[in-house]
């Protein structure tokens, strides 16, 4: 009976998860975060708003897994991170019809919506995991891995962006205070006047500790500015800092791990550069190292999910994070810059060393959401058979023809 019941009850979920996949998710700009945040803020906006958008980005990606090869569906991973969005969904869906006025409804839903954050925290490794455990039973052809590749870049995109909602909604109504007591010029994650060389800094330390622990000695940092906005003045952007922290420890821990496997012993390192600018459109940060760079024909696989150079770091090591080796600072740092319209690229001198560079939008009204859709085209990527290559292959000798 009670199998029955929940073969129902789920049978009921995919209708609506198919119902909600209809939609496209409504991507925000960064001025609409700070208007929804700022003095006339509303609660009830915000859930109206959300119980609508959540079940949208849910539902759209849910579809998306479901184009997953069988197998990989099948692996104890995918279906556990496919029953957290399940739940989730269902505990969202429940505020469907309720009263909008009712502050008990408007309270229970914030309630949910952490509860909802704190069971997604480990969908990333979990993720990863799942992919592990397929290409350890099945092997991985060309196909399959771009496909896999292709999806793990949309679903950890949705992800962000629907962590994104959430945090924003728990920050600004969850506590009695409507501040940010981390940060109370913040509103919810984002900071209107982010200081960027102040990120680089604290990115940097962070990075330096870990490097020093692992190699015993660390590249200096010399860090510029250049303001073509207000001349003088330090830049700021308006941002969410933990985003680009995030992108730039990612960045100094790459360029630090190179400076100190290609110089080793040697008693000084050249340091690290980093350079932010701001223009109109574009404000740029760019990190330089002097580790030996990486040559053309492999830049673009160090953005694929697990690539690494790093040996496999031990979970249960007493020395707490590691330095590199799970393959996902690049692809996972790209995406927090597209996220809200800016990219993340590698420029590489092969024998010299690299520059890594990430671009954000200097102006908050063109920082707007970039998400995933589920639709025909998503659809067509994943059941597209892939021909030959439609340039020739260098051969080293030429058949049957003289020159
Ligand atoms: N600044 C750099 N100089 C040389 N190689 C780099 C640099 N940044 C990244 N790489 C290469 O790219 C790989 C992937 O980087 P990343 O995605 O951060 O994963 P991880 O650091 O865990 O290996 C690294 O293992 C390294 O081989
Ligand atoms: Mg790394």
């Amino acid at each position: 009976m009670r199998l029955l019941r929940s073969l129902l009850s789920s049978c009921s979920l995919g209708k609506h998860v198919d119902y909600y996949s209809r939609f496209s998710p409504s991507p925000l700009s960064m001025k609409q975060f700070l208007d929804f945040g700022s003095e006339n803020a509303c609660e009830r906006t915000s859930f109206v708003f959300l119980r609508q958008e959540l079940p949208v980005r849910l539902a759209n990606i849910m579809k998306e897994i479901n184009l997953l090869p069988d197998n990989l569906l099948k692996t104890p991973s995918v279906r556990l991170v496919q029953s957290w969005y399940m739940r989730s969904f269902d505990e969202i869906l429940d505020f469907k019809d309720k009263n909008a006025d009712d502050d008990r409804v408007i309270y229970d839903f914030t309630d949910a919506v952490i509860k909802i954050r704190n069971r997604h925290n480990d969908v990333v490794p979990t993720m990863a995991q799942g992919v592990v455990e397929y290409k350890e039973l099945h092997g991985i052809d060309p196909v399959t891995s771009q496909n896999v590749q292709y999806f793990l870049d949309r679903f950890y995109m949705s992800r962000i962006s629907i962590r994104m909602l959430l945090n924003q909604h728990t920050l600004l109504f969850g506590g009695t205070v409507r501040a940010n007591p981390a940060h109370p010029k913040q509103i919810g994650s984002i900071d209107p006047h982010c200081r960027v060389t102040e990120v680089v800094q604290d990115a940097y330390e962070s990075a330096k500790r870990l490097c020093d622990l692992y190699y015993m000695n660390s590249p200096e940092l010399m860090l510029e500015e250049c303001n073509a906005k207000e001349k003088g003045r330090p830049v700021t952007v308006v941002y969410v800092p933990s985003h680009l922290y995030h992108m730039i420890f990612e960045l100094f821990k790459n360029a630090m791990r190179a400076t100190m496997e290609l110089y080793g012993d040697a008693l000084n390192y050249p340091p690290i550069h980093v350079k932010v600018a701001l223009g109109s459109e574009d404000l740029t940060i760019k990190v330089k190292d002097r580790g030996g760079g990486v040559a053309l024909r492999k830049i673009d696989r160090l953005f694929t999910y697990t690539y690494s150079t790093a040996p496999l770091p031990h979970t249960d090591t007493a020395r707490g994070a590691p330095l590199a080796g799970y393959g996902y600072g690049l692809p996972i740092s790209r995406l927090y810059a597209r996220y809200f319209q800016g990219d993340l690229k590698l420029y590489s001198l092969e024998g010299y060393g690299t520059d890594a560079v990430v671009y954000i939008r200097a102006l908050s009204t063109e920082s707007i959401e970039r998400l995933p859709v589920y639709n025909k085209s998503a659809w067509r990527h994943y059941n597209t058979t892939h021909d030959n290559d439609d340039w020739c292959t260098p051969k080293t000798e030429p058949k049957g023809v003289t020159f």
